[in-house]
């Protein structure tokens, strides 16, 4: 009896000192992976130095209403909000965004003609040098914060169209908020401005709001829409009043412009940084912050799989796992049916069901099927994977990378979980995989305990807890000023509602 007391104890000792020995050993291999990585976990409280002010709480809550005010949509059918979703980190549960003439829903339930690609979060996007799925909006200096090269944007704005407005403090997402109100496909729709434009514009028009879009947008004018969008905003006594608090000379009676518009749009997204998540507590000294699942991913992720290889967080990456490079991963190639109801953007390559990427901005072949390294923060929120949303699980998306090939050749999209409207078409495969990046190009074997880890790390390891459901819902407005109607959100109750 003594005896076996004895043995069970010396047993338990020698299994504690085990578990101890483990987890010590993961905090060391943790750290010196991420020092050799470049990876602080203080990137957030870098906001307002490099911004040289703190932000501005009273012309971001002026941005906020106008996310949400569909005012701005030509049509007064969409606004940012109806695809850049609170609940999803202002990203949406789409695979492929739906804009104009939508059912007035945001989340799964939304219905409506799909645009071309997947809707990003936009939390922590302030810290982020390129925007887009193939980075065409840049900072050429490499920080979002940094204008003394200009931001760059494609035709038919290029760089000298975007002033520094407000000099001393620039930031990408500045110029970035003049652009999405211009999108047809997004919120501006295809007879707004019937006359304004050029009559290219009344050609796809067929009188029932169902037309079919230009095979190369870039011929129409921009600044007719935003034009029209400001002819609302100044109309608006409630608008003239808000901007007015934060622009004197709007108060002064001068007219609202779009500078303010895009001012007002990115002073509340930088109010959207979410970056504090178990890693960066982690990297700041607090070792018990992350699980120890959590932390045997993380070494698999910089370690053995490399994945930082791409999803980089030193220098220019800002911590946010991204090279904010582009390369060939080959997602799928899912698409939409075309025509009224079903799709208003007719894709890339000779069947029309393809995506091009980066070289629809460079023209260079060589730029084809390259997409910009995903960001990883927060991934949690977002029920949708790739530039497409070809995969609706995280496992998938992350099990993709370690064999590329094999699980693009045997892509099921129904298997994937992508609705039913995006299971008909399937653009070729095989000229993607011919320029897959050599860094998958090896397939990477893990075994099952260590995807498990490596998925929970990435799930919940770098999914900062304040961008909780009830946070986010509580940045939608009650009402908006316009007094239009308000889009409805899935998951947001309205007792969680910003009063105003
Ligand atoms: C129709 C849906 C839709 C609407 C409406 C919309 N967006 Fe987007 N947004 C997208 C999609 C899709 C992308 C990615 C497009 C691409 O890469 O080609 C995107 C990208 C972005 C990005 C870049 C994020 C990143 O990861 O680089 C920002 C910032 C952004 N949108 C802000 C806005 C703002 C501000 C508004 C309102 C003024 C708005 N969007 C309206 C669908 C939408
Ligand atoms: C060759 C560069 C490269 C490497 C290496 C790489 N990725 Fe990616 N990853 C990308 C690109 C590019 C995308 C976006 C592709 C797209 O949308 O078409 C992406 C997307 C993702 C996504 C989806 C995120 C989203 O929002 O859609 C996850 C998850 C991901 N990567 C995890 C990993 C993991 C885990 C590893 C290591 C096993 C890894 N990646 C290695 C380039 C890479």
């Amino acid at each position: 009896m003594n005896r076996t007391i004895l043995r069970l104890s010396a047993l338990t000792a020698v299994l504690l000192a085990r578990a101890a020995w483990g987890g010590d050993s993961l905090d060391g291999d943790l750290a010196a992976l991420l020092r050799r990585a470049g990876f602080t976990g203080r990137i957030e409280s870098t906001l307002t130095a490099r911004l040289g002010r703190p932000v501005d709480t009273g012309l971001a809550d002026l941005g906020r209403l106008l996310w949400f005010d569909k005012l701005t949509g030509l049509h007064s059918d969409n606004t940012c909000a109806g695809c850049h979703v609170p609940i999803n980190g202002f990203g949406d549960t789409q695979s492929i965004a739906i804009g104009i003439q939508n059912s007035n829903v945001a989340g799964p339930h939304r219905a409506g003609p799909r645009n071309q690609r997947r809707t990003p979060m936009v939390i922590n996007a302030a810290f982020y040098p390129a925007l887009m799925w193939n980075g065409r909006f840049n900072a050429p200096s490499g920080d979002p914060f940094d204008n003394s090269k200009g931001f760059l944007f494609p035709p038919p704005e290029g760089v000298t169209r975007f002033p520094p407005f407000d000099p001393a403090h620039p930031h990408l997402l500045m110029a970035q908020g003049e652009m999405p109100p211009t999108e047809l496909t997004e919120a501006a729709g295809y007879t707004g401005t019937r006359g304004a434009i050029d009559p290219l514009f009344d050609q796809f028009d067929d009188g029932k709001g169902s037309a079919v879009p230009p095979p190369d947008s870039s011929g129409y004018r921009n600044d007719p829409i935003r034009q029209a969008v400001l002819d609302r905003l100044n109309h608006s006594p409630a608008y003239r009043r808000l901007f007015g608090l934060s622009f004197p000379q709007v108060a002064a009676g001068g007219t609202i412009d779009f500078t303010m518009f895009g001012r007002a749009i990115a002073e509340f997204e930088l109010t959207l940084v979410f970056a504090d998540a178990p890693l960066d507590r982690f990297a700041r000294g607090q070792t018990g912050a992350m699980t120890e699942s959590q932390k045997r991913g993380a070494i698999v992720f910089f370690g053995r799989a490399r994945c930082d290889g791409c999803h980089a967080v030193a220098g220019n990456a800002n911590e946010m796992f991204s090279d904010f490079q582009n390369h060939v991963i080959g997602a799928p190639q899912i698409a939409p049916l075309f025509g009224a109801g079903k799709g208003n953007v007719i894709f890339d390559g000779p069947g029309q069901d393809e995506d091009y990427g980066a070289e629809q901005i460079s023209g260079d072949p060589a730029d084809r099927y390259k997409f910009r390294t995903a960001p990883l923060r927060n991934l949690a929120l977002q029920p949708a994977f790739f530039h497409n949303g070809s995969y609706m699980r995280l496992d998938d998306a992350v099990r993709y990378h370690l064999d590329a090939r094999k699980a693009a050749s045997g892509y099921i999209a129904a298997a994937a979980g992508v609705a039913a409207d995006l299971t008909h078409r399937l653009g070729p495969i095989e000229p993607v995989l011919e320029r897959l990046d050599p860094l998958l190009a090896q397939p990477v074997d893990l075994s099952r305990e260590d995807f498990a880890d490596l998925v929970e790390f990435l799930r919940t390891g770098l999914l900062d807890e304040r961008a909780s459901a009830g946070n986010l819902c509580s940045m939608i407005p009650r009402s908006v000023p316009s007094g239009m109607p308000m889009i409805s959100f899935e998951g947001c109750h309205a007792a969680d509602r910003h009063p105003r």
